[in-house]
């Protein structure tokens, strides 16, 4: 039995939209500044940067915005733009407005819940100083020797960065773990801002998810009502009535690390807009498939760099004694923009898109001080031609056309999408397969790729060392993809999601309005309890022939409750007819798993109460996706043998029975099932 990780995406994004995620050639031109907010015209230069150090605080001002940090702990206390004193919460205390923080645990701990830690600093230096650009340095550095275990073993280096005539600034950290320093582990990264929320009531995370929220008020008793997964609370007695009987839920709004380059909020009255901006996904755990929290009620908007989010204790970073770490995460920018009082406060959302836009061209930045922030020409190029070769379909390579291709350290095919001690670069081929890497940072890495359409991982032979100024062309890559038969019969799309599974009407009581007739039907709560209503008496039957896979495979194998608390696996009968089975054969089963949930996976082949089972994947997965709304996490492909010997002429019934039962969100959701015959295998 093969067992490897691997991926594919068949919302075929045009391979621009992989970089260019939402611009769309019509985007209107952003109209003159407000002259109340704007200090620039082409008339008056901007003013050069001030830097203001007084007492416990530090203010970096550019006549455009001011940011005020405290000193030394490097928090962001006020963001001071567009005639209002603080865009963020005066609501919360200083140390609660915008920080970055960790979630750590010792070595061996398990789960992923640990220490969190908001990385308040002990010093504080100006690293850049002059008219065109102010750089701070907010650091404290681990000694070993004074902490005894109670402060996470690395030297942190917050960075924040104002350029002249910039709406906005930059943000990034530098995180080190010395060699002679303990084990320890790392569950989650990010920054955090908490914009006011008397003025900040409409979100942004893409162009069709988008809406006005709900009030952090809403969410706590008696006005809010916490549902079985408690993040998900229903507002019941909600200030504003519009929202009464809707689900609020911040994994509602997560999204995959490759869309969510810019997100944030919108205060309407006066119309100003709070971003975060992600140039790259390149500090980012887990490739371009690892989904993120972005923003939420509260308000609150993350840049989150690392998390276990849909993928589980597998995705937690372990540092061993003697291992020596540093990584830079960021910079990210945080954009601010204004329109006059009586222009449409959505058209920020389309600034936010240019400006998301600008930024990514001038990646990577020029002007951060850091030396562990190489700048282009200490980057290097990786190219070549990505082709796909699928025997029993047809004997020539074929391009790879919209293949992801991405370079991440070394590791077993598909370990990219749990690796997070490195940086990961990706793109997509284009229609002739070509692709090309840029502005890599020297390192030594793997080649991996997936396609669309197509099961199982590449993994290029040979290590790739990229140098400054390197420009490597790896030629002509060939993948296999696993296959050692004709195709029998198959469900679904080989994408790495469920997403083209049946996915039910969410329950009236459990309704988000921003999902109802949106094409990610899939983020309503509560879908889980609707496969025993659609099933009340017998488990799913799936008739090869008759059924379609878009109306009759429901997207996830979920429990079925049975009593209070007390929830049965399922088992799901797939039906196939044979007319002459290769008894000498082996026909092979190849289950590719959009995610899985505390679950296992059983298989047997007509007869339900074969002991053991044909085969199964072991207790596996803490993906969570089932609960928090997701439509894939961690990709995971099982081979199953059946001998030919074991079937029969005419019909036959693979079962797939979920054994685990101890709670409503265990379970898992296919990606793709295939049946492959022997060579001679007939139908
Ligand atoms: C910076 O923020 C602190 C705390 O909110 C405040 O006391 C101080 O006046 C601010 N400084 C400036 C120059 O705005
Ligand atoms: C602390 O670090 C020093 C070197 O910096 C090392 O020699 C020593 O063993 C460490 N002590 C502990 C308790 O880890
Ligand atoms: C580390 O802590 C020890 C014990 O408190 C102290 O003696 C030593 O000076 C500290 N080292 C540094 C570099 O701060
Ligand atoms: C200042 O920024 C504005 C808006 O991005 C731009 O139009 C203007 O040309 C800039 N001015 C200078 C002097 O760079
Ligand atoms: C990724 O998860 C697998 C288990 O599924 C584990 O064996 C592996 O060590 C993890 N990789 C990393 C880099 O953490
Ligand atoms: C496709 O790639 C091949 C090999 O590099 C090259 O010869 C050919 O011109 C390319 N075709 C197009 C349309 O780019
Ligand atoms: C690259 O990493 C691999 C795997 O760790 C290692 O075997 C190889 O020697 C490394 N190559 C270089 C040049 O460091
Ligand atoms: C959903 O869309 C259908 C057809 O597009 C429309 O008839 C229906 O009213 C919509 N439902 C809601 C709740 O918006
Ligand atoms: C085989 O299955 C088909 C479809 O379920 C059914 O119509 C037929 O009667 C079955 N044949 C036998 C021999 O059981």
């Amino acid at each position: 039995m093969k067992n490897s990780n691997s991926f594919s995406s068949i919302l075929f994004c045009l391979f621009s939209s992989f970089l260019f995620p939402f611009i769309s050639s019509t985007t209107p031109s952003w109209p003159p500044m407000n002259s109340r907010h704007a200090v620039s015209t082409a008339a008056t230069p901007p003013p050069p940067l001030q830097l203001h150090i007084i007492d416990q605080h530090v203010v970096m001002d550019n006549g455009i915005i001011k940011v005020n940090l405290s000193n030394p702990k490097g928090m962001v206390n006020g963001i001071e733009y567009g005639g209002i004193e603080n865009l963020l919460s005066t609501d919360n205390d200083e140390d609660d407005r915008g920080y970055w923080d960790i979630v750590w645990n010792l070595e061996g701990s398990s789960g992923t819940k640990g220490i969190l830690d908001r990385l308040e600093t002990t010093d504080f230096k100006v690293i850049v100083e002059n008219e065109e650009q102010i750089e701070l340095s907010f650091s404290r550095t681990y000694n070993n020797s004074s902490t005894g275990g109670k402060l996470i073993p690395l030297n942190i280096d917050k960075r924040f960065v104002m350029l002249r005539n910039s709406s906005g600034f930059y943000t990034y950290a530098i995180y080190e773990h010395l060699k002679e320093w303990p084990a320890f582990n790392l569950d989650n990264t990010r920054i955090a801002f908490k914009p006011r929320k008397d003025k900040f009531h409409y979100m942004a995370v893409a162009d069709k998810r988008q809406r006005l929220m709900p009030l952090p008020d809403d969410r706590k008793p008696p006005r809010g009502q916490a549902l079985a997964y408690p993040e998900a609370v229903l507002l019941v007695d909600p200030i504003e009535p519009q929202f009464k009987g809707e689900v609020d839920d911040k994994y509602q709004y997560g999204c995959e690390s490759k869309d969510s380059r810019v997100h944030g909020w919108i205060s309407t009255d006066p119309p100003i807009g709070l971003w975060q901006i992600s140039p790259t996904e390149e500090f980012r755990s887990g490739g371009p498939l690892k989904q993120f929290l972005t923003s939420h009620v509260g308000p609150t908007t993350l840049t989150v760099f690392h998390s276990t989010h849909y993928a589980g204790e597998d995705m937690v970073i372990k540092f061993g004694d003697n291992e020596p770490w540093k990584k830079v995460f960021g910079p990210i920018f945080i954009h601010l923009n204004s329109l006059p009082e009586g222009e449409d406060p959505l058209r920020l959302w389309q600034n936010a898109k240019e400006q998301m836009m600008a930024e990514v061209q001038s990646w990577p930045y020029g002007f951060i001080a850091s030396e562990d922030f190489p700048k282009s020409d200490q980057r290097g190029t990786v190219s070549g031609r990505f082709l796909i070769r699928e025997r029993y379909v047809s004997d020539e390579s074929v391009p790879a056309s919209g293949a992801y291709v991405g370079l991440a350290l070394p590791g077993g095919l598909g370990s990219w999408q749990n690796e997070s001690k490195g940086y990961q670069f990706w793109t997509r081929a284009d229609q002739n397969g070509s692709f090309s890497l840029n502005n890599v940072r020297s390192g030594n890495y793997s080649l991996y790729g997936w396609v669309p359409n197509f099961i199982g991982n590449y993994q290029y032979s040979a290590f790739i060392v990229v140098t400054p100024g390197s420009d490597i062309n790896v030629g002509e890559l060939v993948f296999e993809p696993p296959r050692d038969g004709p195709t029998l019969w198959e469900i679904g799309i080989p994408d790495r999601t469920a997403a083209e599974f049946y996915i039910p009407d969410p329950n009236p009581k459990y309704i988000n309005k921003l999902y109802v007739n949106h094409s990610d039907r899939f983020r309503q709560y509560g879908l889980w309890e609707r496969y025993a209503e659609l099933y009340p008496n017998e488990d799913l039957v799936y008739t090869v022939g008759l059924s379609d896979y878009k109306k009759d495979w429901f997207f996830a194998q979920v429990t079925r409750k049975i009593g209070d608390n007390k929830y049965a696996g399922t088992t799901w009968k797939i039906k196939f007819q044979l007319d002459s089975p290769d008894t000498h054969g082996t026909y092979r089963l190849r289950l590719a798993l959009a995610t899985a949930h505390a679950a296992e996976l059983q298989v047997r082949l007509n007869d339900a109460q074969a002991l053991p089972p044909l085969f199964t994947t072991g207790l596996i997965g803490k993906d969570n996706t089932v609960a928090r709304h997701g439509i894939h996490g961690l990709y995971r492909l099982y081979t199953v043998d059946i001998p030919g010997g074991e079937l029969v002429v005419g019909n036959n019934t693979i079962l797939l029975t979920q054994a685990s039962s101890n709670s409503p969100f265990v379970g898992i959701m296919y990606d793709y099932i295939r049946l492959e015959g022997p060579l001679t295998s007939k139908m």
